[in-house]
């Protein structure tokens, strides 16, 4: 059978051998340097072999200040490009695409250093007063985010991926929940988009591969943005030449979040259809029949796929077997297939 999982796709320069993408998925597990280890060459390498076509780096600080954690990956200077050029080249042995995404934390920072936001909100009682940022703050985290993809590029990543979810500094921007600012920057969406946008327009006078944005497109409070707000953003974003909008949910303020299989597939259709740009499908999607029905009724076009491919990392292996397709693997693997 014809799948569209297993079928290739293109993305400006690159393409894809398929379109499963593992999930950025942090491991907390560089030193306070910031540094690939060999684990996370071996942890990526292995996602490759398991045949998935964009191997997809977990958040990588743009600055030291804006960790997670102190185990977080950095790309805030250039002695940490030699070790992400050892994670690309594993993929790439493999045929897979290597991506990265680029991250700050924003108030929900817990590495060593001072906390920034939009506004001085705290995200809970547990995490520092953020410290709100003036103009120069604000153009020095854009240059921030400019010279990370600089750096991404050095490293040979085929994709770059802003973090704009999950309540971290961009998402924290976007939110009226997080952002009172009664500047530029804040108040109206379109300020509000406004830090975003000036990052993506930093980003593509450095960067002309594939440039992909993960939204938060629900936020599960009361006040916050909702569906209409993403699909303005997305509808920014595709002018602005973004190739793709990643579609998560939450994080932005402390609220439940209901999950069920699928369940944040229906933003992914959404912004889809209404902004006319490229959506991944991300969250509880655990089949290759799961994978193929989002990609077949035209709801996204990437799979993104993250703690199955944690459990599994040769996922998509078991997901061509279960559709029927064989794919190529690497020839020590070909027994795979009989
Ligand atoms: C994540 N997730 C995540 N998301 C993101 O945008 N950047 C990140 O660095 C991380 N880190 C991270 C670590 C771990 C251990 C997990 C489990 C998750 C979210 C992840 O990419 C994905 O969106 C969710 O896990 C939902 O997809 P799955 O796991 O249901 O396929």
């Amino acid at each position: 059978m014809e799948t569209k999982l297993f079928s290739p796709v293109t993305i400006k320069n690159v393409t894809l051998h398929n379109r499963i993408v593992m999930s950025p998925m942090c491991m907390y597990t560089a030193n306070t340097d910031g540094k690939v280890k060999p684990f996370h060459i071996t942890h990526y390498g292995s996602r490759a072999i398991g045949g998935v076509g964009l191997v997809m780096i977990e958040a990588t600080s743009v600055t030291s200040e804006g960790r997670i954690s102190n185990q977080d990956l950095g790309i805030w200077n250039d002695e940490q490009i030699d070790g992400l050029r050892e994670i690309v080249k594993e993929i790439h042995r493999y045929d897979s695409k290597a991506a990265i995404q680029l991250a700050h934390a924003g108030r929900k920072a817990m590495a060593d250093g001072d906390t920034i936001a939009p506004s001085a909100i705290p995200f809970n009682e547990k995490l520092k007063m953020p410290t709100e940022m003036d103009e120069k703050m604000i153009y020095d985290t854009i240059e921030d985010f400019k010279q990370g993809a600089v750096r991404a590029k050095e490293a040979g990543f085929d994709v770059i991926e802003i973090h704009g979810a999950h309540g971290y500094l961009i998402n924290q921007f976007l939110s009226p929940l997080s952002n009172k600012r009664t500047d530029d920057f804040g108040g109206a969406i379109k300020d509000r988009y406004r830090f975003l946008e000036k990052i993506i327009d930093a980003i593509n006078t450095v960067w002309n591969g594939p440039l992909f944005v993960r939204l938060s497109a629900n936020e599960y409070a009361a006040g916050g943005n909702d569906i209409n707000d993403f699909i303005y953003f997305s509808k920014r974003m595709k002018e602005q030449g973004v190739d793709l909008v990643d579609v998560s949910s939450g994080g932005v303020v402390v609220a439940p979040i209901q999950a069920y299989p699928g369940y944040q597939v229906t933003y992914a259709e959404q912004i889809r259809k209404e902004a006319n740009i490229k959506t991944g499908a991300v969250g509880l999607i655990t089949s290759g029949i799961q994978g193929e029905e989002i990609l077949q009724n035209h709801r996204a076009d990437l799979i993104f796929v993250g703690r199955e491919l944690l459990r599994n990392p040769y996922w998509a292996l078991q997901a061509a077997k279960e559709l029927n397709v064989q794919i190529p693997t690497p020839k020590q693997y070909d027994r795979v297939w009989f």
